[in-house]
């Protein structure tokens, strides 16, 4: 072996140890063993000239460079160890949990106010006698005006204008009176239903959405009448505002119904109106074949939003759609 290439593998190795301790992350440490003990790395090189060395030096100096490569190849990986632990403790020392911090609270969810009072309104009529049925929200001209006694052109399809589709084949029903008529078409009299479901038109204003829901009532049976309606909705309305609720018949006019009525109750200074309600109209009970000779009933459709307007003292319907937290949480 000679003298310069002992001296290399001294200085080398010298060198190294200081490299290794200054290293400071665990790239650095990774660069090193590259570079030291990698396919190209320097005492990889020394062992490529063993080769030229003659066979007594080659087995000395072969095993030397063993040993510090053994050397080196432990110091790199105590040096990694001692990074990742210091790392670690850094870790844990700078993540601690403030247990002194308020906590971030669960927000318990809540129904909307619209859902409560038609699941309100739904008790009251199911106690009452009256079954819950449910239409679908996408009509055809037929069951929500024809034959309800609105023919193509009769005006009072102006006061519901709606969203069509397919050329007028189809439309989003008005109200939710197309689910008396399947009903209707489905069963026999005696029949008492209640019919909850979203209804739409092209409203908007301060008592007017273009999306909002209503509730029908139906009865159908022997000898219904006017009477009837009066005593079913005053009672209802004394259930559901929880005292003598002062409403106000007034005569209205609906094609399906005869005589027809709007139901109105005290909203600030103004008279609000809940619904529309009467006696089902002979024409309406031939359509889907029931006979008129021998049955009678009344109907009516309420408004939900009005209704809950009026119970909880909102102004403005459309707060109930504007999706405003600060709005919906004062109702959980
Ligand atoms: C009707 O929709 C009839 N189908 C009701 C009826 C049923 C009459 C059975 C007779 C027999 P009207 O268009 O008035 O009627 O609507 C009924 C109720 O829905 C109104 O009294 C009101 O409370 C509510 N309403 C109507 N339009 C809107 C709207 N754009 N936004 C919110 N509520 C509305």
């Amino acid at each position: 072996m000679n003298a310069s290439t002992q001296t290399n593998l001294d200085a080398l190795q010298q060198q190294a140890q200081v490299d290794i301790a200054a290293a400071a992350d665990a790239r650095a440490i990774e660069a090193l063993r590259v570079d030291l003990l990698g396919k190209k790395g320097r005492v990889t090189d020394l062992l490529k000239q063993l080769g030229t060395m003659a066979p007594d030096a080659r087995k000395a100096f072969g095993e030397q460079i063993n040993r510090v490569k053994e050397t080196l190849s432990g110091q790199l990986e105590a040096r990694a160890r001692a990074i990742a632990d210091a790392d670690l403790a850094r870790r844990i020392a700078s993540e601690t949990i403030d247990v002194s911090l308020p906590g971030r609270g669960e927000n318990a969810g809540g129904l909307h106010p619209v859902t409560r009072t038609i699941r309100r309104i739904e008790q009251i009529f199911n106690a009452m006698g009256f079954e819950s049925v449910e239409g679908p929200e996408i009509e055809d001209d037929w069951h929500n005006f024809q034959a309800l006694n609105i023919p193509e052109s009769h005006p009072a399809r102006a006061m519901q204008d709606t969203f069509y589709a397919l050329n007028g084949a189809r439309l989003l029903r008005t109200h939710t009176s197309p689910v008396q008529v399947r009903t209707m078409q489905a069963r026999k009299p005696p029949i008492r239903i209640i019919c909850p479901g979203r209804v739409y038109r092209v409203d908007f204003d301060r008592t007017h959405s273009p999306m909002f829901h209503q509730v029908e009532g139906l009865y159908v049976a022997e000898n219904v009448g006017l009477a009837d309606l009066k005593h079913d909705l005053q009672k209802f309305l004394s259930l559901f505002f929880e005292r003598d609720a002062e409403a106000m018949f007034r005569p209205s006019y609906f094609p399906f119904v005869e005589p027809g009525a709007d139901v109105h109750m005290r909203w600030g200074d103004r008279w609000l109106e809940l619904l529309g309600c009467g006696v089902i109209h002979p024409n309406v009970l031939a359509a889907v074949g029931i006979d008129p000779e021998r049955y009678s009933g009344y109907a009516f459709g309420m408004g939900v939003e009005r209704l809950a307007m009026l119970r909880y003292g909102v102004d403005d319907l459309r707060l109930f759609f504007n999706n405003d937290l600060r709005f919906l949480e004062q109702f959980r």
